[in-house]
């Protein structure tokens, strides 16, 4: 296993409502993030507030910001007659390295399919952005033993046509579904036993040893108590916090938990 920067993703969703809201929030990120670098902190706002990088790139370079820049989702045509879309090569443009792909709530309320997602994932590849590839199942397929089943197919749907060269360039977020938002946070031992499913998956369609380096990281009710379970578990390389992150202080914990834990 290669040590390297714990990766944090805060997924802001469809928050904060307003731009003084989120101006307001990002001020109090800024005071927080400055001296963690042992961590590669991504920040996932909704698309309408990414210009606000953009264009304060003199006062503020995008460079010298303690942190990268993603979207929460993308299209898969870089440009066209597709009303209401966001294109790969428009979210590069703007200084994203980053887009979160097949999240549960888009498969749950706008029908993404992983047959759409596997198509979004080639297309933020081949426009230079990682995508973090949402993988996760629901209570009832918990219920019924079919976690691996899921994840393996939506796993195999979203890398489909993924080349050798390009598999690293992606991460893979396990987040099951009933751990989101609700509070009920899955067990650490679960958590590992399906980074270890996810690449044994990688090793199955590549090799082994880009299942050791592909980067894979737990989302679900991340809080700053739980972070740590998670933080030290040698086959995740980090978090995808969806509340916790629009809570500042908490935000700022769980930072200097992975900073600790991290390398650079
Ligand atoms: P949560 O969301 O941390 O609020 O559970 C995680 C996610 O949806 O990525």
């Amino acid at each position: 296993m290669v040590f390297m920067k714990k990766i944090i993703v805060a997924n802001w969703k469809c928050n904060p409502p307003t731009y003084k809201k989120f101006k307001q929030l990002f001020a109090q990120l800024q005071k927080k993030v400055r001296n963690f670098k042992k961590v590669e902190l991504v920040i996932c706002p909704p698309f309408v507030y990414l210009p606000f990088f953009f264009f304060s790139r003199s006062s503020f370079p995008t460079q010298h910001l303690p942190f990268k820049l993603g979207a929460q989702n993308c299209f898969w045509e870089e440009e066209g007659p597709f009303t209401g879309e966001i294109s790969p090569k428009m979210l590069k443009d703007l200084g994203c390295s980053y887009v979160i792909l097949g999240h549960s709530e888009r498969r749950e309320f706008l029908g993404e399919k992983d047959k759409e997602i596997g198509k979004k994932l080639k297309a933020s590849l081949e426009n230079k952005l990682r995508p973090i590839l949402c993988v996760g199942e629901t209570e009832e397929e918990r219920k019924k033993g079919r976690i691996f089943k899921v994840v393996e197919r939506q796993l195999l749907a979203g890398i489909k046509k993924v080349k050798k060269q390009e598999i690293e360039k992606v991460i893979i977020a396990y987040e099951p579904i009933w751990a989101i938002g609700t509070g009920i946070s899955c067990s650490s031992n679960e958590v590992l036993t399906a980074a270890l499913v996810i690449r044994k998956i990688i090793a199955k369609k590549f090799n082994q040893k880009i299942a050791c380096q592909i980067q894979v990281l737990y989302g679900g009710s991340v809080k700053e108590k739980n972070a740590p379970d998670y933080l030290t578990q040698p086959h995740l390389n980090g978090l995808l916090v969806g509340g916790a992150s629009l809570k500042i202080e908490e935000f700022g914990q769980i930072l200097k938990i992975a900073s600790n834990l991290g390398n650079n």
